[in-house]
């Protein structure tokens, strides 16, 4: 069985330590407690220190949303994965949309992060998804193949198994058009049988993938029922903290 986890991706909100702060304060105390679901919170750059000493004794997980693969030296304004390890963060958002889109990052990029990641003993979360355009034109599935390929370039079982992926459609995010439950399935289950190819059923059978792309807590829980989706990455929503916290009781199997 594999364990769900719920994602908060904020972007670029909540990012001074006093929002940071009190947007912690207000959701440590709804997820008290909350162990079979994994939640992990990813804060800006600037407000991971303060979230790190908040979410210390709690169960929920640190993460960020960027790195770069060098660990030190002559690269301005980048963030070493050195860093992130030495505040406390546990996992890292790598190859998100909006970093391929608007920063121009690649699949070849992505790759180079995510080595750079698991040598690192951090935890990715890796983004792929494909455009409206690609998906109009029945191209997701080639879409899908081409990033996996790319940025899971060269990767060991060993390796692939420390990664949790996200589908998120970019038509989704942050549009209030969610993939319906359906559609989102019929990826993941695609996802997993790309990785099923590449490596065997078995370790495909264990790899977390979640969706992405406008989860509410009202369509939560139709997405989280399907078989092959192991929980969300959620940006707008994962901002209000009942929000947030209904989307992670939506996650629980069993009810
Ligand atoms: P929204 O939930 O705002 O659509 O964002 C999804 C996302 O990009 C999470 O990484």
């Amino acid at each position: 069985m594999r364990k769900p986890i719920i994602g908060g991706n904020w972007k670029m909100n909540r990012g001074t330590p006093e929002e940071c702060r009190n947007m912690l304060k207000k959701l440590i105390p709804l997820v008290k407690g909350i162990n079979a679901v994994d939640i992990v919170i990813a804060t800006p750059f600037t407000a991971l220190t303060s979230a790190y000493e908040m979410l210390k004794n709690t169960y929920i997980k640190l993460g960020a949303q960027n790195m770069y693969f060098e660990e030190k030296g002559a690269f301005t304004g980048e963030i070493s994965p050195n860093f992130l390890k030495t505040i406390g963060v546990e996992y890292v958002i790598l190859g998100h949309s909006e970093r391929r889109n608007i920063f121009n990052e690649s699949d070849g990029l992505t790759n180079k992060k995510l080595k750079k990641a698991l040598y690192m003993d951090l935890n990715p979360i890796v983004c792929i998804g494909e455009h409206l355009e690609e998906r109009e034109a029945g191209d997701t599935q080639q879409i899908i193949k081409f990033q996996m390929n790319e940025t899971f370039k060269d990767l060991t079982r060993e390796q692939i198994l420390k990664v949790v992926i996200a589908y998120e459609p970019i038509w989704a995010i942050g549009t209030g058009k969610t993939a319906t439950p359906e559609q989102a399935e019929e990826v993941h289950i695609f996802i997993r049988e790309f990785l099923s190819q590449k490596y065997d059923k078995e370790t495909a059978n264990l790899i977390r993938i979640q969706y992405g792309g406008s989860i509410k807590p009202t369509n939560a829980k139709d997405l989280f029922k399907k078989e092959n989706i192991d929980g969300g990455l959620v940006g707008g929503a994962s901002l209000d903290a009942n929000s947030f916290f209904q989307i992670i009781k939506a996650a629980f199997k069993s009810d």
